[in-house]
């Protein structure tokens, strides 16, 4: 039998295949599983961590999403300033957005597969993976193209951190990448209070202009919103600086590459894609169910509920587990471990209820636009080793590096 008795919230303890065994266990035999280790209830089946998700006002988000109570805004913050947050900053993610977003991608693409197309071969993370969501939020929050590289280095320090706190150097890395973003988005938001850009910063910050207050940060809380007016104030600008830049990049980072090693490990379904590209949306939301880039997310309990006949108590936390509900045959049947690009089914990968991720559309058309050019240029990538490598983490299905090799392109002209 497998081990169950380990801490899921250490970083440490999340190689893939022993976690994937230990969840296939709990989903049969203990789906609310009291962990000692953690002092939290795992919870591994669908239906639950759907029922979770859905429910705040028993289980809420509010008082942080990782276990250790770190807040870092919007989502882990209480309704009805979840909402009114959710609701501004959606205006960056706007169809008429993601629209111009996705021209401003497909350059992107472009010019990452541009640069290895005739090389036949390329660590796939750090050419792909990495540089097109990192590269698609620094232009979209409107960060000066020659920082990107600063910009990289903060979101990677940032998200070390989870769960190795207690790891001195990494906390103190992150501590200060932590800073150094903060001090920069900052001076961001000052420029963009006096010159408006088309970029989301400028619209974060006029939505109080549009309301004509002057001195909006020194109004009290609430103050603009009695006077029906969008407000929002520097720090928790700062904060959704901070979560776009982390949530926005290492999930999708992990998106592409996962999806790429199930492409790469399933040829029959990558020759059904080339046969067929219309599949692609369909691929890419099979790629994110079983990929599952965000492991696991907590809630903390507000009032005694019984779950599967377990009793948990208020002020407990529970820890819910994307990849393994994701994961469960009783929702999607015995041949659930298989990747099947036009399967069409639901997934909770990008979580479901109030806080059901705010990039999902936007993470959406990025693998759609990476795979579908990725296998219109290069159509035969396949491991150049014995395949990718990663590391392991609480949070976000990490994969270091993957080496590829492929055809090269002939011409850069066929890359029109
Ligand atoms: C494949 C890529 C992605 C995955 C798997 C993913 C996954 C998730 C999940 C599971 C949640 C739910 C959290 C919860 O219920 O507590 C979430 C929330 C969120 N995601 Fe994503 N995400 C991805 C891409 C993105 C992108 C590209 C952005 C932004 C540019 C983004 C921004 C957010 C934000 C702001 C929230 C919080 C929403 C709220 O609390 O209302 N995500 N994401």
């Amino acid at each position: 039998m497998v081990d169950i008795d380990i801490a899921y919230t250490d970083s440490a303890n999340w190689n893939e295949a022993d976690m994937r065994a230990r969840f296939d266990w709990l989903r049969d035999h203990d789906p609310v599983y009291w962990s000692e280790k953690d002092q939290l209830w795992v919870i591994t089946k669908h239906a639950d961590v759907e029922y979770v998700s859905k429910h705040q006002e028993i289980f809420t988000s509010a008082l942080g999403v990782r276990p250790m109570n770190v807040k870092i805004g919007l989502i882990d913050e209480a309704e009805p300033r979840h909402g009114q947050l959710r609701a501004l900053i959606n205006r960056g993610f706007s169809p008429r957005m993601v629209k111009i977003l996705e021209e401003t991608f497909m350059r992107l693409t472009t010019k990452a597969i541009d640069a290895v197309a005739q090389q036949g071969q390329c660590d796939f993370v750090e050419s792909i993976s990495v540089p097109l969501p990192l590269w698609l939020i620094a232009s979209m929050l409107g960060i000066d193209e020659n920082d990107w590289d600063r910009f990289h280095h903060w979101s990677d320090s940032m998200i070390a951190a989870e769960g190795n706190l207690g790891d001195p150097e990494i906390a103190a890395k992150a501590g200060q990448a932590y800073v150094e973003y903060a001090t920069y988005a900052m001076k961001m938001i000052e420029e963009r209070r006096k010159e408006p850009k088309d970029d989301l910063i400028s619209i974060l910050t006029g939505a109080k202009d549009a309301g004509m207050l002057q001195e909006f940060d020194e109004m009290p809380e609430g103050a603009a919103a009695d006077m029906g007016v969008a407000e929002i104030h520097s720090d928790e600008l700062i904060k959704l600086c901070v979560i776009l830049l982390v949530a926005g990049n290492e999930t999708t980072r992990n998106g592409i590459s996962g999806g790429m090693q199930l492409l790469i490990e399933n040829p029959d379904q990558r020759q059904k894609l080339l046969d067929d590209p219309s599949l692609i949306n369909s691929a890419v939301e099979e790629m994110v169910r079983l990929v599952s880039p965000v492991h696991s997310f907590t809630r903390t309990v507000l009032e005694d509920v019984e779950l599967r006949g377990k009793s948990i108590k208020q002020d407990q936390k529970v820890l819910i587990i994307y990849g393994s509900a994701n994961r469960d045959a009783e929702f999607y049947g015995d041949d659930v471990n298989e990747f099947k690009i036009d399967r069409g089914a639901s997934h909770l990968g990008f979580g479901i209820g109030s806080h059901f991720c705010l990039g999902a559309n936007l993470a959406r058309m990025e693998m759609r636009v990476t795979f579908s050019e990725l296998l219109r240029r290069l159509p035969d990538m396949e491991y150049a080793d014995e395949g990718p490598v990663f590391r392991n983490s609480a949070l976000v299905r990490t994969c270091e590096n993957m080496m590829v090799r492929f055809t090269p392109e002939r011409g850069i002209e066929n890359a029109a």
